[in-house]
């Protein structure tokens, strides 16, 4: 994983831009079709715990807590229900996106407490008392993040899918105040997966917002 980021970065660099992206998206078609980019795809709400059949083991809801955004939240919730679904499917958030949903891709990547994690292999349950932050929270009011101004203004993001996690954990990343080089940059991000390969504009954005905002 570490060196995935690295690696795509060098694809995309030395493609002539259409045989290896377009190779990597058949792939991504084929092996992922029905399972994580159908619901993506069409705006399908994943319903499996809803529609588990009655004779299921019965599971306890709990009362959970959950700070996001600012804004404090109740709901009754399975402690196994993860921070991505929780936010998802409970609390109409759906800006944090689910690719992977195997801690791979980095789609799904939120802060809590400022750092940055993988919110589908974090239980919602875990992080009662917590200051969790989704991409619809690093706006105020009209006025975007810089973060995100530095994504719109380098053209950060093709199909954008990613680009909400992209963007969360690069906050997270100026924030820690490390990572200066491109080197790091790419390292630090190594977590965040973006299939359309925009890596070279990510970094850009990255380095514009550490630049003037650090
Ligand atoms: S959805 Fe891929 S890392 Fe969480
Ligand atoms: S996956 Fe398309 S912009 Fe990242």
């Amino acid at each position: 994983m570490e060196n995935q980021y690295s690696n795509e970065f060098a694809a995309e660099d030395n493609s002539s831009g259409g045989t290896t992206r377009r190779g990597f998206l058949s792939q991504l078609t084929f092996a992922g079709a029905g399972l994580t980019l159908a619901p993506i795809l069409t705006g399908t709400r994943v319903e499996a715990a809803e529609n588990a059949p009655a004779e299921a083991t019965a599971v306890e809801n709990n009362a959970i807590s959950l700070t996001v955004n600012g804004k404090k939240y109740s709901l009754e919730s399975d402690s196994r229900v993860t921070l991505l679904d929780a936010l998802r499917e409970r609390l109409a958030m759906p800006g944090t996106k689910k690719g992977c949903d195997h801690g791979q891709c980095g789609a799904c990547t939120v802060l809590v407490n400022g750092r940055r994690v993988n919110s589908c292999l974090t239980f919602a349950a875990m992080c009662e008392g917590d200051e969790i932050t989704t991409i619809e929270g690093l706006a105020s009011a009209d006025t975007l993040h810089p973060m995100q101004e530095a994504f719109l203004k380098h053209d950060a993001f093709q199909c954008g899918y990613c680009t909400p996690g992209q963007i969360c954990s690069a906050v997270g990343l100026v924030s820690e105040g490390r990572a200066k080089s491109d080197e790091e940059i790419k390292e630090s991000m190594s977590g965040n997966i973006c299939r359309c390969g925009a890596y070279r504009n990510i970094v850009s954005a990255i380095k514009e917002v550490q630049n003037t905002h650090a």
